[in-house]
């Protein structure tokens, strides 16, 4: 049985991956509930849910003077571009400040852990045209959120190669599945659409604003297939010192997106169409060969993926 802590485990995949491991694991979470939701998590003798920031040094200081953990998921952070463009000095302190603290506070007091995850965002890539993104490819970031998930990203790394701190990054293409919080404008897409289905099927007056044309288009990777891929990353050997991408190799764009809704719970979503959000990304797609090295296969295609949430949500 491992010892997990899980940064932002209350939140939407990071209550997932709580869920996974706290079968067989302890596991322990620090969140501030700022976007995460304790009903989140399955009621288990497993998890200890710590209510707080990561940012409060003081409380990290002693979460990790006074515990021995095995692996360490960070997931505590502002996930959205926009909300960072907005609050740059805000988004700073979780995105970027946390993870610097964290690792100092590793490597001083954690010899024994296995693993340190950090989940960085394919937002790095920013808006360089070529397609799929490599891990190689040009990094770009070109809103606070990608610039700071960047930086931390290469400082995770260069832990490993500088104090052989065991590490390994993630970027997240768009994750969607069930427990996404759709309650803030800067929610993940899919979850602010099916919010919108929801309010339809009941006959509430609603519509979807699509910012820009719906012609931009995303890997959206279901939630259990991201977990799939953190636990691989963690336990594997090659993964140290590595970043991966997480995604399904597969876009869609927007209006397809919404098609695909329609048909799947038959009815038709009122589309309202504004102006372009500024530092929106226009094309994004994974290349995943780096992490199907290490055994990751995406089970779930959009479809799939789509008729899997919509069947737990409604
Ligand atoms: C998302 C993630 C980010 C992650 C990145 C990796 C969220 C909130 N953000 O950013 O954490 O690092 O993927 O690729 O999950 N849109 C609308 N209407 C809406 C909301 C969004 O048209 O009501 C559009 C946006 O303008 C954008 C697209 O949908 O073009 C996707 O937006 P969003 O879900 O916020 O994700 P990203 O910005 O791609």
């Amino acid at each position: 049985m491992n010892n997990i802590l899980i940064t932002g485990g209350a939140g939407f995949i990071g209550s997932t991956l709580a869920n996974f491991y706290c079968k067989d694991h302890k596991v322990t979470i620090v969140d501030d509930l700022s976007m995460g939701n304790k009903s989140n998590l399955d009621l288990s003798d497993n998890i200890r849910f710590i209510e707080g920031s990561v940012t409060d040094v003081q409380l990290m200081s002693e979460l990790l003077k006074n515990n021995q953990f095995d692996y360490i998921f960070h997931l505590a952070a502002v996930a959205s571009v926009a909300d960072s463009v907005e609050r740059p000095v805000e988004t700073h302190q979780v995105n970027f400040d946390s993870v610097f603290h964290l690792l100092e506070l590793i490597k001083v007091n954690q010899p024994k852990l296995k693993r340190l995850v950090f989940t960085s965002s394919a937002a790095v890539y920013g808006d360089e045209p070529t397609l799929p993104k490599q891990e190689e490819s040009v990094i770009r970031p070109l809103t606070p959120y990608a610039i700071d998930k960047f930086a931390a990203e290469k400082y995770v790394v260069d832990y490993y190669h500088l104090y052989q701190i065991p590490t390994s990054a993630v970027r997240f293409f768009n994750v969607y599945g069930p427990k996404q919080n759709p309650e803030s404008p800067y929610s993940g897409v899919i979850s602010i659409m099916m919010d919108r289905y929801k309010k339809l099927l009941k006959k509430e007056e609603t519509s979807f604003t699509m910012f820009g044309d719906g012609t931009q288009s995303r890997d959206f990777v279901f939630v259990d297939d991201v977990v799939q891929a953190l636990n691989l990353v963690a336990t594997s050997k090659e993964s140290l010192g590595e970043v991966y991408n997480i995604g399904t190799g597969e876009s869609i764009d927007l209006n397809d997106l919404v098609s695909s809704l329609d048909e799947l719970l038959d009815s038709q979503l009122p589309v309202q169409f504004l102006e372009e959000r500024s530092g929106d990304i226009k094309y994004s797609l994974a290349d995943i060969s780096k992490i199907k090295a290490i055994g990751y296969e995406p089970k779930y295609t959009i479809k799939a993926g789509l008729e899997k949430y919509v069947s737990y949500e409604l």
